[in-house]
C-alpha cells in the first residue's frame, strides 16, 4: 500500500504542477467521513496570497479534481446511511472529479461503479483515488461511451455550470433512481426529483466560501 500511494502521489502532484508549480496532491481523509481518503490539493495551499499570477494560474486550470466538493461528502454520509441506494446495484458517477462518490459506492457494496469526466486528469485521480481505496472503478471520458442500463446514477455538485442543467432528464431516462446532490442552485424545481433533505459540509481543502455553499440538498429522481 506504502508503495501505491507514494506512486500515485507523485503522478498527482505532477499534474498539479504542470499548471500550479507550487502545488502537491495530499492525501486527506475526509472529515465527516474518516474512511474515505482522497489524494486532494494540499491542505496549505496559499489560497489567501496567492499572486495576480498565481490566481490565473488557477484560473485557467480548475482543477475540480484535486478538491472534494461539499456535495461530494453529504452524498458519501448519505451512502453510509442508506447503503441500499447502492448496494448489489450497477452504479455511474456522473461528474466524477476525485471520485468521492463513486468510490462511496463501492465502499458500500456497489456491485459495478462507473466514473464519467470529461476532464482525463479527473479520470487519472478517480483512478489513484480508487486504488487507494481499494475498491475498482471503470472510467468514461463522457456520457455516449457509458453504456448499459444503470440502477443508480450520482451526481455530486454538477450544476454548478448552468448548461448541465438538461443532464437531469437525460440521466433520469437510464437509470431507475438519480441521486443529485448540489450546493450552488438554490431555486432546483424539476418535476422528475424530490427533494430529500439538506446537509452542512464545506469543500475540502476548505475554500474558505459563503455558508450558502455549505448547505448542500440531495434530490432523488
Ligand atoms: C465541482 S466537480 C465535482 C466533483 C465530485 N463529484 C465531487 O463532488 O467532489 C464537477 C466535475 O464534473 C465534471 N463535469 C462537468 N460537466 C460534465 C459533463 N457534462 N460530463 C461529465 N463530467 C462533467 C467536471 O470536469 C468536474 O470534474
Amino acid at each position: 500500500m506504502a508503495s501505491i500511494v507514494h506512486r500515485e502521489h507523485i503522478q498527482l502532484s505532477g499534474l498539479l504542477q504542470q499548471h500550479l508549480p507550487f502545488a502537491r496532491a495530499e492525501c486527506q481523509a475526509l472529515p465527516d467521513e474518516p474512511a474515505l481518503r482522497l489524494f486532494l490539493l494540499n491542505h496549505d495551499f496559499p489560497q489567501h496570497t496567492l499572486t495576480a499570477e498565481q490566481m490565473d494560474a488557477v484560473l485557467n486550470y480548475p482543477a475540480y479534481w484535486a478538491f472534494c466538493w461539499a456535495s461530494g461528502q453529504v452524498l458519501a454520509r448519505l451512502l453510509r446511511e442508506q447503503p441500499d441506494r447502492v448496494r448489489g446495484r450497477r452504479v455511474l458517477d456522473f461528474g466524477s472529479g476525485s471520485g468521492v462518490a463513486g468510490i462511496a459506492a463501492a465502499l458500500q457494496g456497489a456491485t459495478e461503479v462507473v466514473a464519467c469526466d470529461i476532464d482525463p486528469d479527473a479520470l487519472a485521480a478517480t483512478a489513484a483515488n480508487a486504488e487507494l481505496n481499494e475498491v475498482s472503478i471503470e472510467l468514461r471520458d463522457c456520457f455516449e461511451t457509458c453504456e448499459g442500463h444503470f440502477d443508480t446514477i450520482l451526481v455530486a455538485d454538477v450544476l454548478y455550470d448552468r448548461d448541465n442543467l438538461p443532464w437531469l432528464d437525460r440521466l433520469a431516462d437510464r437509470a431507475e433512481q438519480v441521486l443529485v446532490a448540489d450546493s450552488r442552485i438554490r431555486d432546483f424545481a424539476h418535476p422528475r426529483y424530490q427533494k430529500l433533505g439538506e446537509w452542512q459540509s464545506n469543500t475540502l481543502p476548505d475554500l474558505d466560501e459563503s455558508p450558502e455553499f455549505r448547505r448542500v440538498s440531495i434530490y432523488a429522481s
